[in-house]
């Protein structure tokens, strides 16, 4: 037997012994779940999945109610997750499914991978467990795996060499039990084939994997152009009069686009020149941490609570020179779509 037609057939052996079981969404070939669950799996790990993705097929049961509900609520109920690209692409995905395809996901990873927010690896996770189609995945993990089993050299950062393994994973593909070999090569990567430290001694590839034989399975796979990462630095302003709060709602486009947030200034001292005059006094609260993809950002809050007895007109006069945006009840500003670190600096 080839070392290929090895591979498939030892992910295989292991997955029905080591996989993961009992995840919610395994037991299902129904398209909507199951795309709702690798949306919310990109870059997400299954135990922070697990509880958002029940809640969110509470509220939203089938493909239908999605799309009818308010972009708002989605993003509510996404609120803490991250990427939140994730859920715009999500509502956008539901709609255009309900509009042009008569409510039923496409089967085929072809045509899927039309829609938005599913990619290549996402539409064929999606045939593969929902329709059993033979088309490989190749998400950050299974690049991994493969890279490594295969002792892939290449650059990956470049499109020419991704296309290549695309091909090697696509003629790995077994004949029969897709999908448990999609599922396994997932969960090997999550469990034994880690970025650091891979645990070569219990994985079933060690085997045949050239990385391993070589010693060298951290230096797999090859990505020479890195993303720098950057720094940036806010100043946050948590206006409240009593128990309201002045919420802006972010941008579609860019970091938290569409949550709602506070208003952010480019340094305390833009915040100082919109404050000067304002009735009552703010108070600067600890910095916050927050790592993104491309950036960690730190974001500094002051605090600033208005009087309550306050004419509606100097009220307005504080809020005019403010981005555009609303008085909400802090209650119900904790069920608005709230990027995370905001909805834990207002104490939810
Ligand atoms: N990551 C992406 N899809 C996954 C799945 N179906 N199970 C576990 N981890 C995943």
């Amino acid at each position: 037997m080839s070392t290929t037609s090895g591979i498939a057939r030892r992910v295989l052996r292991w997955r029905e012994q080591f996989g993961r079981q009992g995840l919610p969404w395994q037991d299902t070939r129904d398209p909507y779940r199951v795309w709702l669950s690798e949306i919310m799996l990109q870059q997400t790990q299954v135990a922070t999945v697990r509880d958002y993705y029940t809640r969110f097929l509470q509220r939203f049961p089938d493909v239908d109610s999605l799309a009818a509900a308010p972009l708002d609520d989605v993003l509510a109920l996404w609120s803490g997750l991250g990427y939140y690209s994730r859920a715009r692409n999500l509502h956008r995905c539901a709609q255009t499914v309900v509009r042009d395809y008569d409510r039923v996901f496409p089967a085929r990873s072809e045509v899927l991978i039309s829609l938005p927010g599913i990619g290549r690896s996402t539409a064929a996770a999606i045939a593969a467990f929902c329709h059993g189609e033979r088309v490989a995945i190749l998400d950050g993990n299974v690049k991994r795996v493969l890279g490594r089993a295969l002792g892939f050299g290449a650059d990956l950062s470049q499109a020419a060499n991704e296309r290549a393994l695309w091909q090697q994973a696509q003629a790995l593909v077994p004949a029969r039990g897709v999908e448990a070999y999609t599922q396994g090569l997932m969960d090997l990567g999550a469990t034994l084939c880690l970025a650091r430290r891979p645990h070569c001694d219990r994985c079933p590839l060690a085997d045949v994997c050239v990385a391993h034989q070589q010693g060298q399975a951290e230096a797999y796979p090859v990505k020479l152009r890195r993303t720098r990462r950057g720094a940036r630095a806010h100043v946050l302003l948590w206006l409240s009069q009593g128990e309201r709060l002045w919420l802006v709602q972010r941008p579609a486009k860019g970091v938290w686009g569409g949550l709602w947030s506070l208003p952010e200034f480019e340094s305390v001292a833009a915040l100082h020149s919109q404050s000067t005059g304002w009735p009552g006094q703010g108070k600067t609260l600890p910095s916050i941490e927050h790592a993104l993809t491309h950036f960690d950002w730190t974001l500094q809050p002051l605090r600033w609570r208005l009087p309550l007895r306050l004419s509606a007109a100097r009220v307005q006069a504080v809020t005019q020179g403010l981005p555009d945006g609303q008085w909400v009840e802090r209650s119900t500003a904790l069920h608005k779509g709230l990027p995370a670190p905001v909805r834990k600096l207002l104490g939810a």
